[in-house]
């Protein structure tokens, strides 16, 4: 349900421009036949619920623009048309200041009742404010490790002056604090020599605590001097590796809500502080401890985390989640080496913040007071139960009226500013539930906005449905809405007729013959007369529902091309175009060459495009044409067979389907722009001129000089002569070319002949092909005396 009528409501913007084209809008268009369907289709569409208003004709709709109706006369108070409202339900003045006793009031209004018609929104304005003495609980967590003795000197001096200067902050303080060291297991704690378990400290000829995983010593009071006293009885421990198992404790402070006391309305401060780097997931592994960090408190009977040495260090992803769901607010204080580690760490847990601590602590007030102010420096909506089916939209007004659109944060205040939203909301399409209620939320804050929703998708009109009324023909149909609901047998908008009677004997006017489908398949017979069913684009209409107006050829996926309109399933065409689907524009100006020439005279002009029908002619206006004779070549048959009643055309008889070209005959050729002149020699040797040009209406016509120039025959003796004289010229022009050939030929060959006898002193005592009758071998073992 919910689905279809977000469709519908997607089609309905695509639609709405076209519902202008059709000259209707897009109420009456989409044919809604029910009050409920009417109000569906767009915020504009009112429904007349008054008995005796049309529709009389097909053209009259009960859902139409609310201006439409009146204008047609529906009286105002038989209207459906809910629209969205706001109703303001609590709105109590924001406080100034957190008093205690005193409900605080950081947000504006806080409860709003909201009807939503579908996608006509609502906007509203709400205020945030940081409240000056907002109630803070800090939770002071510190590394207990041998290196932070001097920290903790320094902070037991330094509790009282925390406690004071957070007082200043606001006097709704609580203090609690919690100690860390690491899991008690190798590798991470000393475990010979035995006295090392119990002393640490004992190869550093030294006394101190054994070692623990998390301790949480002091639950948040606002007994402020109980800090002191408690992190004065506090010692440090001492561990083997550098890193320290800090984030056990994090989870544990953030799960044991109870044990660590936080208060649901005030901000949640904790104050991480350490000089080393900490164990993450899988760290665990050193010690052959496989379970992961759950997330769960486990703090025993003694404030010890008692699951210290068999879960595994939480993961990031573990402590983030843990952390926004206490919505505690981490402040790092780190020693300097390890700051870009822990501004890394914050940089993947939102909501924390990093401060780089003293080598002793002596900062730590400031920094508490620093990163207190930059987390209360930010306000921003968070919304909860906001179904997929609302959608929201804000604009914020930050700081110095700085106007930021789309944004439902701001930041860079100070304690005490108050900046506002403007929200909007709106509902897309009809939800199962007729009311929901949803939260808006400033992150960290107590205060909320809750919104009621109620959705308007019903008609009121609805409620007062008359069953079996005397409207509906005496009781055969439900008046609701000023329509008759048909009970089954029973047709017609009065239900005044009855599905037997009228079937036998009326359905025949409702087909326009014998057997064809009634009212063309696309309406209903309604005592003998077609009423055309409505359809979401273009309109059913003709005595048998055999028309519409969307049912023509397409050309380029425009109806009629766009050159024309549709008629009952024919595009009538503008002036200019034709065809069937007025793609076929009339002009031949685009057919015209660049000679004049309507497609170069090598085709016919179609739709204002050339059709080139000359083999081989090409181009926009066929005007190439590698293979063509020209327009006079081509125009020569034409000439012979229309003027001289002969040649190739002529006998094929093919002359009036080829030439169709008006001729004229002439006495002299006249002068016409874009003329070609032409001559050819015909077969009586006779030079014939003429011209072929196209008039002012694009007929092409062949001007003609009515007799051709005849030549005197030739001389015979003069041609034979010339002719034997050329052949004997030629004859000997071949012999003496062949001589002075042969001759350059021999004396070559001679001369060679003559180079290489000269070349050619060989000695004739040395015949290199004799050899001599003896020959001489070495005997090569042969040493020539003995050794
Ligand atoms: C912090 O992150 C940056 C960038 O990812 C990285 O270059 C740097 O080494 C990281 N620092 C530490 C201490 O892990
Ligand atoms: C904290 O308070 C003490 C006096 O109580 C004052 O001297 C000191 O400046 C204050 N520190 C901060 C950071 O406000
Ligand atoms: C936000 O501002 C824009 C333009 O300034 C406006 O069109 C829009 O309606 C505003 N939205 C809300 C929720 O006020
Ligand atoms: C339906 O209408 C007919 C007259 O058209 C009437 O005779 C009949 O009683 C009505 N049926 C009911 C159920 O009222
Ligand atoms: C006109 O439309 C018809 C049918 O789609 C098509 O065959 C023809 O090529 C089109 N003519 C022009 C000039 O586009
Ligand atoms: C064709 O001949 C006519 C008459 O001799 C002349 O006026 C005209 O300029 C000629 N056309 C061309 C294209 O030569």
């Amino acid at each position: 349900m919910a689905a279809s009528l977000r469709h519908i409501f997607l089609y309905s913007l695509l639609l709405l421009p076209v519902s202008e084209v059709f000259g209707s809008n897009m109420c009456t268009s989409r044919g809604a036949n029910n009050c409920k369907q009417c109000l569906a289709v767009h915020p504009s569409c009112a429904w007349c619920s008054q008995q005796d208003f049309g529709p009389k004709e097909a053209s009259t709709s009960r859902c139409d623009l609310k201006a439409n109706l009146l204008a047609a006369g529906c009286a105002l108070q038989e209207l459906e048309f809910p629209v969205s409202s706001l109703e303001v339900v609590e709105d109590r003045p924001l406080s100034s200041k957190a008093s205690s006793g005193k409900d605080v009031i950081q947000m504006q209004p806080q409860q709003l009742h909201l009807k939503l018609r579908p996608d006509d929104p609502k906007k509203f304005i709400v205020q945030v404010r940081q409240v000056e003495d907002y109630p803070v609980d800090l939770y002071y967590l510190m590394d207990l490790s041998n290196s932070m003795k001097d920290d903790l000197n320094r902070l037991r001096t330094l509790g009282n002056d925390l406690a004071g200067n957070m007082s200043l902050i606001t006097s709704n303080l609580r203090m609690g604090f919690g100690a860390f060291v690491d899991k008690t297991l190798s590798p991470y704690m000393y475990m010979t020599p035995m006295e090392a378990l119990k002393n640490p400290c004992y190869s550093i000829q030294n006394t101190c605590w054994p070692q623990f995983g998390f301790k949480h010593v002091l639950t948040l009071t606002d007994q402020l001097s109980r800090f002191t006293e408690e992190v004065k009885k506090q010692q440090v421990s001492r561990n083997r590796d550098s890193p320290e198992g800090g984030f056990d404790a994090i989870i544990q402070v953030a799960a044991c809500k109870e044990k660590i006391g936080w208060r649901q309305e005030a901000s949640h401060l904790l104050v991480f502080t350490t000089d080393a780097t900490t164990h993450t997931a899988l760290d665990g592994r050193l010690a052959g401890i496989v379970l992961p960090s759950d997330g769960q408190c486990y703090l025993n009977n003694e404030n010890m985390y008692e699951k210290s040495t068999t879960m595994d260090y939480p993961s990031l992803a573990r402590l983030t989640e843990k952390l926004s769901e206490s919505n505690i607010n981490l402040i790092f204080a780190v020693t300097k080496g390890v700051v870009p580690l822990y501004r890394n760490y914050s940089e993947l847990i939102p909501g924390t913040v990093v401060g780089m601590l003293a080598d002793d602590s002596g900062n730590v007030i400031e920094l508490i007071q620093e990163a207190y102010k930059k987390i209360r420096s930010k306000v921003e909506l968070e919304l909860i139960g906001v179904p997929e089916y609302l959608s929201l939209s804000f604009n914020a007004t930050c700081m110095n009226n700085e106007f930021i659109r789309g944004v439902r944060s701001c930041s860079g205040l100070t304690v005490g500013d108050t900046v506002s939203f403007s929200v909007e909301v709106l509902a897309r399409g009809c939800p199962k539930e007729k009311r929901h209620t949803f939260m808006l939320k400033p992150v960290g804050f107590k205060n909320a906005l809750q919104i009621t929703v109620d959705f308007q998708c019903e008609c009121g009109c609805e409620a007062q449905a008359e069953p079996s009324s005397p409207i509906c023909s005496q009781g055969n149909g439900t008046y609701v809405c000023g329509t008759c609901q048909c009970y089954p047998g029973r047709l017609g908008t009065r239900c005044e007729c009855s599905e037997n009677n009228y079937l036998a004997s009326e359905q025949d006017n409702c087909s326009p013959e014998p057997g064809a489908p009634i009212c063309s398949g696309r309406g209903e017979c309604v005592c003998g007369q077609c009423s055309c069913h409505s359809r979401d684009y273009g309109k059913i209409y003709g005595k048998y529902c055999q028309c519409d107006d969307v049912s023509c050829p397409l050309y380029q996926g425009r109806l009629c091309a766009g050159n024309g309109v549709c008629d009952c399933g024919r595009c009538s065409c503008k002036p200019g175009w034709t065809g069937d689907n007025c793609n076929c524009s009339t002009l031949a100006e685009s057919c015209m060459s660049s000679l004049g020439l309507l497609c170069s005279g090598r085709g016919q002009c179609v739709c204002g495009t050339c059709d080139c029908t000359q083999p081989g002619a090409y181009g926009n206006t066929c005007e190439r044409c590698p293979t063509c004779p020209d327009a006079c070549t081509l125009k020569k048959d034409c000439v012979e067979c229309k003027h001289f009643k002969r040649g190739r055309l002529y006998d094929d008889s093919s002359c009036t389907r080829i030439c169709k070209d008006e001729t004229e005959v002439v006495e002299m050729l006249a002068f016409h722009k874009n003329g070609v002149n032409c001559t050819y020699k015909d077969e009586n040797d006779c030079i014939m001129y003429f011209q072929y040009y196209e008039d002012s209406s694009s007929r092409s016509i062949l001007s003609i000089i009515k007799e051709p120039e005849c030549p005197k025959g030739p001389d015979v003796l003069v041609v034979l002569s010339s002719v034997t004289g050329a052949i004997l010229l030629l004859g000997l022009g071949a012999l003496f070319l062949w001589k002075l050939l042969v001759t350059i030929h021999d004396r070559r060959e001679f001369t060679k002949f003559e180079e290489e006898r000269a070349r050619a002193k060989w000695d004739t005592g040395n015949n290199p092909l004799y050899k001599g009758a003896t020959s001489t071998f070495t005997n090569v073992t042969y040493g020539g005396s003995a050794q």
